[in-house]
């Protein structure tokens, strides 16, 4: 983005599909735009911020067929979830629509009648995957099978797994239909093509020349420029879409119409604000769009290709983050590397302003994100709560206690260069979509902050010489306030509680950067400062890391028992293979020794020969089997032991376990269980073992 521009902007982000809940790595879209849009607003420029929910496509067909609903119902379950959680966290868009509202599909008709007019679209006769037993045709999401460019599995439209390129109708290999996992044929069909490959010339020419935002985008885009660009399938075969015009058996790919959202939401917007849309759509409004990398080739090659083509502005810069991981590991749902938003972090009462600041000041924005726990931890630790907390609530205390207002005071020179120093870097960093760098700075100066009261020892000077510990904590408070200012792009809430407790009336949120720079008002009344920042402590985190540690055994659990229930059809696509593949050295993975104990420990474990007397399935459960085991007491012990997919009750009756017998009792599956039995667990391979002593010994007999 131009610096000194002072043209109006509209930010975007890349759209939410409306298909499942918030999670982290969204984030990583979200918090750097709703930064991004604050601190442009604090430089006094004219700002939109738009955004909706992605709610065409086929994964979200394929899941609201699983789940029984109609894609209407599901989009609307999740539109409201996104909603919630992004005003959670403070993101507040302008419009916040959805890509199935009247403005959508009609910005998409006229978009795509323009191409059409303008001769850019074309049908052809291609193969398109066909399932014989399903009689239907396999869009996208619907087939799998391996990538023509790398081998790899790979979806209908997209080499997820391997080379991440876009994959066109017909390319994909070995097809498999993913509703019934049969093999798929080609079958020939019209279908309409945009043709891109018009646009190569032109692209190459903007990519080098006008698109801003962050290199990486620009630089991946030109290589695909550079390796030639080939005509894109714009249909599919689809109910749920915006229909192709004239044609009720086909809408638009959903990577036409999601975008155009864009556009649609700002209509939304000029609509309701009584403002134009042209101005950013039609004239030379700056468009900034946020985006993951992982949808780069979709906003800097298709997209700006479909709005040169229809007569549309061209976004202005394109500022992609490098993706979230999560613990080291590779974001994954399905092998439960994912933190939810809601769940996992709002719902155990963290702060949003404590994720904001992570996903701000962790890396360079370009740069993958690790989002770990004891990170988070620790940057909250060490930075909010030792260098900016501290010395927001150590200044604003001693000013309560010893003033009750802002003394009298001038703010030193020193001081003001020091602030104007900081805003000028701010600026600068954000420009360059730099936002660690920004919060980098703005942190510096609450270091700054600490150095100056600690040297000046405002405790023994108020003893001496109230009026110049006073000239000493003016400073501060007015420091104070030009920190709450700077920092209230990243942390919005507490530093408005910040600045509401140095008695400042006007709206944070609306005060511009340069109010940094007119010295506090002596005579202001202050408030009773709280503490900003709570140091997180070990527990939380342990707390937190072991729900993480569940889910990611429950997902290898659950990968384990796919192999179970789909082995006997050998026509199983690769997918997959490949996502047992990955459970498995996941399962590994998790294989760590745990550290050492003392004897004393181990000393509290009751461990005891028994034998099995019976053993029947629990009803309603597929894993549990109730099972009554003699351990040498006057009564046989009830177990409810997860034996069911490895062992028959029969095969379980009469054989001698190993029982741990002091283990706390719990009911499991409405069964009490009163103890446990061991066993050896390859969860990679998916076998497990009871336990059994090598000869038979009477039940009872202790293990040490
Ligand atoms: N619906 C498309 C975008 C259409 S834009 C016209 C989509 N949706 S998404 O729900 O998968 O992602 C929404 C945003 O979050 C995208 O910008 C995407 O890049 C970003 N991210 C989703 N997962 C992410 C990570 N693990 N890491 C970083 N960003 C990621 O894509
Ligand atoms: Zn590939």
């Amino acid at each position: 983005m131009s610096k000194s521009s002072s043209k109006p902007v509209l930010v975007t982000c890349g759209l939410p599909y409306a298909n499942g809940k918030a999670h982290i790595g969204h984030l990583r879209t979200y918090v750097p735009a709703d930064i991004f849009v604050r601190s442009l607003r604090k430089e006094g420029r004219e700002v939109t911020f738009v955004c909706g929910s992605d709610t065409h496509g086929t994964p979200i067909v394929v899941n609201a067929e699983e789940l029984g609903i109609t894609p209407k119902e599901l989009v609307e379950i999740y539109h409201k979830h996104f909603d919630e959680i992004f005003k959670q966290l403070g993101i507040y868009f302008d419009a916040f629509g959805t890509t199935d509202d009247p403005e959508n599909h009609n910005r998409t008709l006229d978009i795509v009648n323009r191409l059409i007019e303008k001769g850019y679209v074309y049908p052809k006769i291609i193969e398109i995957a066909y399932c014989p037993s399903c009689n239907r045709f396999l869009p996208d999401r619907y087939v799998e099978g391996s990538c023509p460019h790398c081998g790899e599995t790979a979806r209908g439209d997209e080499c997820d797994q391997g080379c991440g390129k876009h994959l066109e109708p017909g390319e994909l290999q070995n097809p498999v239909c993913t509703i019934c996992g049969g093999p798929a044929e080609y079958k020939q069909q019209e279908h309409f093509f945009f043709k891109l490959s018009d646009f190569s010339d032109y692209l190459m020419d903007y990519l080098s020349n006008d698109l801003g935002g962050t290199s990486n985008a620009r630089n991946y885009a030109l290589g695909w420029v550079k390796q030639g660009l080939s005509d894109w399938c714009i249909t599919r075969n689809l109910e749920w879409g915006v229909k192709f015009p004239g044609r009720d058996d086909l809408v638009v790919y959903v990577w036409v119409d999601a975008p155009i959202g864009y556009i649609a939401f700002t209509e939304q917007w000029a609509a309701k604000a009584g403002d134009s849309w042209e101005k950013y759509w039609k004239n030379d409004g700056e468009i900034v769009h946020f985006i993951g990398g992982d949808i780069t080739y979709h906003h800097c090659i298709f997209w700006p290709a479909m709005l040169k083509g229809a007569d549309y502005s061209v976004p202005t810069a394109v500022v992609a983050s490098g993706m979230v991981k999560i613990e080291e590991k590779k974001f994954s749902k399905t092998r439960g590397y994912v933190v939810w938003v809601g769940e996992d972090y709002l719902d155990h009462g963290f702060h949003p302003d404590l994720l904001r600041y992570y996903l701000a000041s962790y890396t360079s924005h370009t740069k993958e994100l690790n989002f770990s726990w004891r990170v988070l931890q620790e940057k909250v630790n060490t930075e909010l709560v030792a260098v900016l907390g501290n010395f927001l609530y150590r200044t604003m205390l001693f000013a309560f206690k010893n003033f009750g207002e802002v003394p009298a005071g001038e703010l030193e020179p020193a001081i003001k260069e020091e602030i104007e120093k900081t805003l000028k870097e701010v600026k600068a960093a954000m420009a360059e979509y730099e936002f660690k760098r920004a919060v980098d700075s703005a942190m510096a100066l609450a270091s700054f902050g600490n150095t100056y009261f600690q040297s000046h020892e405002p405790w023994s000077l108020i003893k001496q010489d109230k009026a110049a510990c006073g000239h000493v904590i003016y400073n501060c408070l007015h420091l104070a306030k030009a920190l709450s200012l700077i920092f209230e792009p990243v942390i919005p809430e507490t530093a408005e509680t910040a600045w509401k407790e140095l008695g400042q009336e006007e709206d944070l949120h609306t005060a511009l950067y340069d109010e940094a720079l007119v010295p506090i008002k002596a005579g202001t009344k202050l408030a009773k400062p709280q503490i900003l920042f709570t140091k997180l402590e070990d527990d939380r985190i342990k707390e937190m890391e072991e729900i993480a540690n569940q889910r990611v055994k429950a997902a290898n659990a659950k990968a384990a028992g796919k192999v179970e229930e789909k082995e006997p059809s050998k026509s199983e696509g690769m997918g997959t293979a490949k996502d047992v593949e990955e459970a498995k050295k996941a399962a590994a993975e998790e294989r760590e020794i745990l550290p050492t104990i003392e004897y004393k420990d181990f000393a509290k474990l009751d461990i005891r020969v028994g034998k099995v007397l019976l053993a029947e399935p629990i009803k309603k459960s597929r894993k549990l089997l109730r099972v009554e085991v003699d351990i040498g007491e006057e009564k046989p012990r009830q177990l409810v032991a997860g034996m069911a997919p490895y062992y028959t009750p029969e095969e379980l009756v009469g054989k001698y376990v190993i029982v741990l017998a002091n283990l706390k009792p719990a009911k499991l599956c409405g069964v009490e269980s009163n103890g446990m039995m061991l066993a050896a667990d390859d969860c990679a391979n998916d076998i497990v073992a009871a336990l059994t002593p090598d000869k038979e010994i009477k039940p009872g007999s202790r293990i040490r």
